[in-house]
């Protein structure tokens, strides 16, 4: 007889809310951290050829090996660190997750952070231990180390900068961090591109260190691409956790090219980087409004009755993210994603009049 979910899923598992992807049609999408430029014409048109002739009756190179060497160049990774290649950098978390998930093993990191790190760690059937940032978003290293004594994490994960306060942590405070974990230090830097800080240099120095990244952010969400880069004893392990096949040919072709011009991607990184100075100044400047500098493609803000902002933003056709009562520390906090210079200047004006009405 055919048995029901309730007898058959796991009772932590149907506990679990999906994550949660809003509807967006017709709206201006900033609330998932998109590059919003577009790639030159010529680009496209040469993309468009790659792609009409690529082998898609075939399986994709499992090792993706052109592409890695793409990357290392491009992302400047150490000639003696490993790389393994995700689809996104969700799929390296649940990898890491699974691979260290013996029975009692913890998930540490700090709140508010990703919330991938919190639900992955429940799926792989690991703990999630977690330390709260201080009020002003800043790592209590002191916490950290407490908890690390206290629950010595299989892993820990903390993303540099962060989502979704968007500042850097202290960079000795993260050394001591990585020193101090008695497990593997997952360094996650989806938001590189806009801040010159790394640990990707600083790989040899701790041997528990892995460095994550995503092409995300960059300007390829679509793709779905991200990568792992640590000592070869570490992938080498992980990699019996990769699916064959799960880069495909298309991200495979595509990214490949697109990473022969980080010219093109550099520039558009740095064209948000400035558009997220203005939109720092024009929020701050809103009554009312308390933004939070950032290091990354979004920013933070704190208004008094966010639901009826996000709900004002909606109505005049903008698509922000609502972090309200997500965390303690994120009441009344909303998100946005540096847009294009217009799009940016769309949403300030939306917000003004759903503020000022
Ligand atoms: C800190 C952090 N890590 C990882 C990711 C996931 O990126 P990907 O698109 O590569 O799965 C995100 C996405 O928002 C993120 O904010």
């Amino acid at each position: 007889m055919a048995k029901f979910p309730e007898q058959l899923i796991r009772d932590d598992i149907r506990a679990l809310s999906a994550y949660h992807v809003p509807e967006s049609t017709g709206l201006l999408k900033l609330d998932a951290m998109e590059n919003p430029h577009a790639l030159p014409a010529l680009l496209q048109a040469e993309i468009a050829q790659l792609v009409s002739r690529a082998a898609i009756n075939r399986y994709p190179d499992p090792q993706a090996s052109r592409l890695k060497a793409r990357l290392r160049e491009a992302m400047e990774i150490p000639l003696d660190m490993e790389i393994m290649l995700g689809n996104g950098s969700d799929e390296l978390i649940q990898m890491i997750a699974s691979a260290v998930a013996k029975p009692g093993a913890s998930l540490l990191s700090v709140e508010p952070a990703f919330a991938m790190f919190r639900i992955i760690a429940a799926c792989a059937g690991l703990r999630y231990e977690s330390v709260q940032l201080n009020r002003d978003f800043t790592l209590d290293v002191e916490a950290v180390i407490a908890a690390i004594n206290q629950y010595q994490p299989a892993v820990i994960f903390i993303a540099y900068p962060n989502n979704p306060t968007g500042n850097l942590f202290d960079r000795e405070g993260l050394s001591r961090i990585i020193k101090a974990a008695p497990g593997l230090a997952v360094v996650d830097e989806a938001y590189h591109a806009f801040t010159d800080e790394s640990f990707m240099p600083r790989l040899t120095d701790y041997p528990n260190l892995l460095v994550m990244r995503t092409l995300s952010k960059l300007g390829m969400a679509g793709l779905r691409l991200g990568f792992l880069a640590g000592r070869t004893e570490w992938i080498t392990q992980l990699e019996k956790l990769r699916l064959p096949y799960n880069i495909n040919v298309l991200t495979q072709t595509v990214a490949e090219k697109i990473l022969q011009r980080m010219d093109v991607l550099l520039e558009q990184a740095r064209e948000i980087t400035s558009q997220r100075a203005k939109l720092f100044a024009e929020l701050s400047a809103l009554p009312g409004v308390q933004a939070y500098r950032s290091d990354a493609n979004f920013i933070l803000f704190r208004v008094s009755r966010a639901d009826e902002v996000f709900k004002g933003l909606i109505q005049r056709g903008i698509l922000i993210k609502n972090l309200n009562r997500s965390h303690p520390l994120l009441e009344d906090c909303l998100r946005v994603t540096v847009g294009t210079a217009q799009q940016n200047q769309q949403f300030i004006l939306a917000l003004t009049e759903t503020l000022i009405p």
